[in-house]
């Protein structure tokens, strides 16, 4: 496994198994340690969970580590062929080669910045790391794509049981502001891959990109799952998970005062408990605005998992870095993986 950039360019039984690892070590199976090898964390965005998480397994994992923020670096630019007259003092073509030669891996959270879609679309900071490192690069969230969340929030659904052939609604919810794709993209593609009757509920111009869509698509046909998209807010009612997230419509990409107009009249698309069929369970990423996206009694009450999602951040991770770094350190895996993969 060389870096990760979205849960699904690994092979399902890969996922799987480290799931069963995640959740071995939520048991307390003991890592194992990599003394001598250092991992780089790169936060250009904000972040509670994955910081502490990351942090707490290297530390389970005997790794040394190197952190930096985008306040404790140089203004970095990534785009080719530019005059660095501006605010940008440091090239990717320079900062990825020189991280990588003090860490055996490089793991960066870069976030949409919606200056242009095109360049969100094409995820151009964690690409320009990818493209110039010489370690394995891991998405600890980008403009598209969140796969440590992914393999928490399946961690969470094997724990709990719930059936491959449930059906999971990632709900769009109103908030105050535009955010990115990037949780969204990778839920669905996660409960697709697991062959889950997943449904994508958001009002109409908030669909996700037609690449997105065409991977679940993809995914739910190879693992005998389904993936639809609905326009109606009462389709969590009979959903078996109902997922919660706000993002913002490809068709106001970047313009925050449009994408308000837009969706005036949409505070309606909140998570309460009238939203919930009975036994349905509730999942959200976090952070989450209490009472803009979801209820206090939803999050408060015996639906929600959103505890146990951010827990399993620092379990999957833990698993993932473990297998990814085994190969580093020339030992073998401590995976059980039930058929051949290609990883
Ligand atoms: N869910 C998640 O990634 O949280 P943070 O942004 O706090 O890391």
């Amino acid at each position: 496994m060389n870096g990760l950039y979205k849960l699904a360019e690994l092979d399902v039984n890969l996922v799987e198994a480290l799931t069963d690892r995640a959740t071995e070590l939520r048991r307390g199976a003991t890592p194992a340690r990599f003394e001598g090898l250092a991992l780089g964390l790169l936060f250009l965005a904000p972040s509670l969970r994955t910081q502490a998480s990351m942090q707490r397994a290297a530390q389970l994992l005997g790794l040394d580590l190197v952190q930096l923020t985008s306040s404790s670096m140089w203004g970095l630019e990534t785009s080719e062929g530019v005059v660095m007259d501006s605010d940008a003092a440091e090239h990717v073509r320079e900062a990825a080669p020189v991280l990588s030669s003090y860490v055996d891996a490089l793991c960066v959270r870069s976030f949409a910045r919606f200056e242009t879609l095109a360049a969100d679309l094409a995820d151009d900071v964690f690409q320009g790391f990818v493209q110039h490192s010489s370690v394995p690069v891991v998405s600890m969230e980008s403009a598209l794509w969140h796969p440590l969340q992914a393999l928490a929030d399946r961690a969470t659904l094997d724990q709990i049981k719930v059936s491959t052939r449930a059906k999971l609604v990632l709900t769009w919810t109103w908030h105050p502001r535009s955010l990115p794709h990037a949780v969204a993209n990778s839920t669905v593609c996660m409960a697709a891959q697991r062959g889950m009757d997943v449904v994508l509920a958001c009002p109409a111009g908030w669909e996700l990109h037609e690449d997105v869509l065409a991977q679940a698509r993809a995914l739910a046909e190879a693992s005998g799952g389904s993936f639809e998209v609905s326009h109606d807010p009462d389709a969590t009612k009979d959903a078996d998970i109902v997922y919660a997230k706000s993002w913002s419509s490809l068709g106001s990409w970047g313009d925050t005062a449009g994408e308000s107009f837009k969706k005036l009249e949409l505070r309606s698309w909140q998570v309460t408990p009238d939203s919930l069929g009975s036994g349905a369970r509730f999942m959200h990423c976090l952070p989450v605005r209490r009472n803009v996206v979801v209820s206090d009694a939803v999050l408060d009450g015996p639906a929600s998992l959103v505890l146990r999602q951010a827990e399993n951040r620092l379990h999957a991770q833990t698993a993932l870095l473990e297998h990814m770094l085994s190969s580093t350190a020339g030992c073998e895996s401590p995976l059980k993986i039930h058929a051949e993969v290609g990883a």
